[in-house]
């Protein structure tokens, strides 16, 4: 697929057939997050993959944008290992954890699954859920699998911004 039409195509699915996502598909997915850039090539992204039944309760528990999706990707960055740039000290692991999730996310819709980049979750529940240490700063969820025949995009996905107010050409 093209990949501007791929950018265009893909969109917040928030309802999920009650199928799985295959052990194959699922590395798939983990590759695209494995080869993703990050700065310095430091790779801190940390990433969990929750598909038991306990592991998805824990989801729950953390968010209420679950979406009873098959399963979640939730991908957190290593403040240990995170590049910090030296004029201002400034993390960029948040940074390289969206780069990944970016590139998982346009790698599900490819793939013809479909998921939601979700931050609405209590940090504090999912760092107890899945027994964080310090140094692991979560950064999203991906609920993830096959879409409900009636999933649509919502209107936000297409009401962008012109160019011109997002832009400054100098
Ligand atoms: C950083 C970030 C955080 C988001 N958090 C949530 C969330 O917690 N819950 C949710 O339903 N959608 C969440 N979204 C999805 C956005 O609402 C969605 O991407 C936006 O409205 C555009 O729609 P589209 O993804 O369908 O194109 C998030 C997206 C981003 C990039």
């Amino acid at each position: 697929m093209n990949f501007t039409t791929l950018t265009l195509e893909r969109y917040s699915v928030r309802s999920f057939k009650n199928e799985p996502v295959t052990e194959s598909q699922i590395e798939e997915i983990l590759e695209v997050a494995r080869n993703a850039p990050t700065a310095c090539n430091r790779q801190p992204q940390r990433i969990f993959v929750l598909f038991s039944h306990e592991g998805r309760e824990k989801i729950k528990r953390a968010t209420e944008c679950h979406f009873n999706a098959p399963m979640f990707f939730v991908v957190c960055y290593d403040r240990n290992e995170s590049w910090k740039r030296a004029f201002d000290e400034q993390d960029y692991g948040m940074v390289d954890a969206a780069i990944v999730m970016t590139q998982m996310m346009l790698k599900i819709h490819e793939m013809k699954l479909g998921s939601t980049f979700v931050a609405w979750f209590d940090p504090e529940v999912l760092r107890q859920e899945l027994q964080l240490p310090e140094n692991l700063i979560p950064v999203g969820i991906l609920p993830c699998g096959v879409p409900a025949d009636n999933s649509a995009p919502l209107d936000m996905h297409s009401d962008k911004k012109h160019l011109s107010e997002i832009t400054t050409f100098i």
